[in-house]
């Protein structure tokens, strides 16, 4: 298991370019590899979880090919996917593994899929419902909920589904299903979730309606597109908040993407006295992007709760951390879904911000934190998962003494360059 030894000193500054966005560049290639043509792709991310899709759609027959200036992928069409020889190899992404279930669904095959010990532990049963109303089959562990999946597609009806829970991956793949299915497939979520899927489908020629909060989607083929990922707000964002607590710090992350259903992070620290603000802010193929810069402030607790959850839901841990250094009480709630992401992420911040010393409390839909806190540098765990892992660097940074962070390298999973452009930019290097 690899460590990270963090200690606190010198302000962030400069510039960072982040990866592309993880959320567009898994749409990118799974319906690059779904439409007519060949689809390019610049600056796909080279995060793991991005590079699991690409694996799965080799043993799917789909031929991708790149560099590390992009990605080319010569879509199946009509034709769809090959029916793989093997497992399916869904590495710790459950984007990969849920968007893939709802391309797989409608088409005339056998597949299994299958994940880390991490992914074997999350629902799958929040689409295979749906899945199966439209006429798919499968099984699953314990009693057709966990991975791994075994899927036989076929044909589908389009469905009216709410989904329980504001849900990206879920609506995603009912979307995708959709594309094969007959008659017209609508999903209504309780929030709005991110929209990249809409978004994507609409720019490549599928017929898509959309109201906030309800898409319709009917069977089309798609068009090949070229595509350009902007910088991942969600990885950005570590770099943001660690110039809000670090004193004296100013950085700017580059091409950030913008899209309203992403950028709740920016609106909570805010609210909380951070000083963000966006420059050239620009549209670059049918999403929004700009430059964020961030600068050290004061920062005061705030709530976040309701609809705001799923903008800024990967951004939590970090929020948390943010908040053990602002003044107040902030509150999470409604936000149980934290607790089936990569590891339970309400447990893992509450244990170890308590380790180096924060004033931490679990709700069942949440957390509480009591600041500000003096934290101290401790040995930490990250459950391998990567936004625990870049969320307790951030409170390292401001703790006094060494924190060691076990088990860092699990940042790959979105970020893997994440502990070297951190340490460049804390010398205030340009990255
Ligand atoms: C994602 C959606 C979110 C998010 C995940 C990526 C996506 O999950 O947490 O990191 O790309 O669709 P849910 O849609 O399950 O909330």
């Amino acid at each position: 298991m690899s460590i990270e030894r963090i200690r606190p000193g010198g302000a962030l500054r400069g510039s960072v370019s982040v990866p592309g966005d993880k959320s567009i560049s898994h749409r990118s290639a799974i319906l690059g590899a779904l439409a007519e043509g060949t689809t390019s792709v610049r600056n796909y991310s080279p995060a793991r979880d991005c590079q699991s899709t690409l694996s799965c759609l080799r043993s799917l027959g789909v031929e991708v090919s790149g560099t590390s200036a992009g990605i080319e992928i010569v879509g199946t069409g009509e034709r769809g996917f090959r029916e793989p020889e093997r497992v399916l190899d869904c590495g710790n992404s459950g984007t990969t593994f849920r968007l893939m279930l709802g391309a797989l669904a409608g088409m005339d095959l056998f597949a299994v899929l299958a994940g880390d010990e991490s992914l074997s532990r999350r629902p799958m049963d929040r689409v295979l419902l749906p899945l199966s109303r439209m006429g798919a089959r499968y099984d699953a562990r314990a009693g057709g909920r966990l991975p791994p999946v075994a899927l036989r597609g076929g044909r589908l009806t389009g469905i009216s589904y709410t989904t329980p829970v504001a849900s990206a991956q879920v609506k995603s793949a009912i979307l995708l299903a959709g594309l094969r299915a007959e008659g017209r497939t609508e999903v209504v979520e309780p929030a709005l979730s991110r929209d990249h899927t809409e978004r994507m489908l609409a720019a490549m020629g599928a017929e898509v309606e959309r109201e906030p909060c309800r898409t319709v989607v009917r069977p089309s083929t798609l068009r090949a597109a070229r595509i350009a990922v902007p910088a991942d707000p969600s990885s950005a964002a570590f770099f943001l908040g660690a110039a809000l607590v670090v004193p004296d710090s100013d950085v700017v992350t580059a091409g950030v993407c913008l899209n309203p259903t992403r950028t709740g992070f920016l609106s909570a620290v805010e609210r909380m006295g951070g000083r963000v603000s966006v420059e050239n802010a620009r549209d670059e193929a049918g999403e929004p992007v700009g430059d964020v810069r961030a600068r050290a402030s004061e920062l005061r607790a705030t709530e976040i709760g309701g609809a705001e959850v799923p903008t800024l839901i990967d951004e939590i841990p970090l929020l948390a951390v943010l908040a053990t250094q602002a003044r107040g009480t902030t509150v999470v709630r409604d936000a149980a879904e934290l607790r089936v992401k990569e590891t339970d992420r309400i447990a893992a911040l509450c244990r170890e911000l308590a380790r180096m010393g924060a004033d931490v409390s679990e709700r069942p839909d949440g957390l509480e934190v009591r600041g500000p806190s003096r934290l101290r540098g401790a040995e930490v765990e990250t459950y391998g998962d990567h936004r625990i892992a870049m969320a307790l660097s951030v409170a390292a940074l401001v703790a006094e003494g060494e924190t060691i962070v076990r088990g860092a390298d699990c940042a790959a999973v979105s970020y893997p360059s994440y502990w070297e452009d951190l340490a460049r930019v804390r010398e205030g290097a340009l990255v």
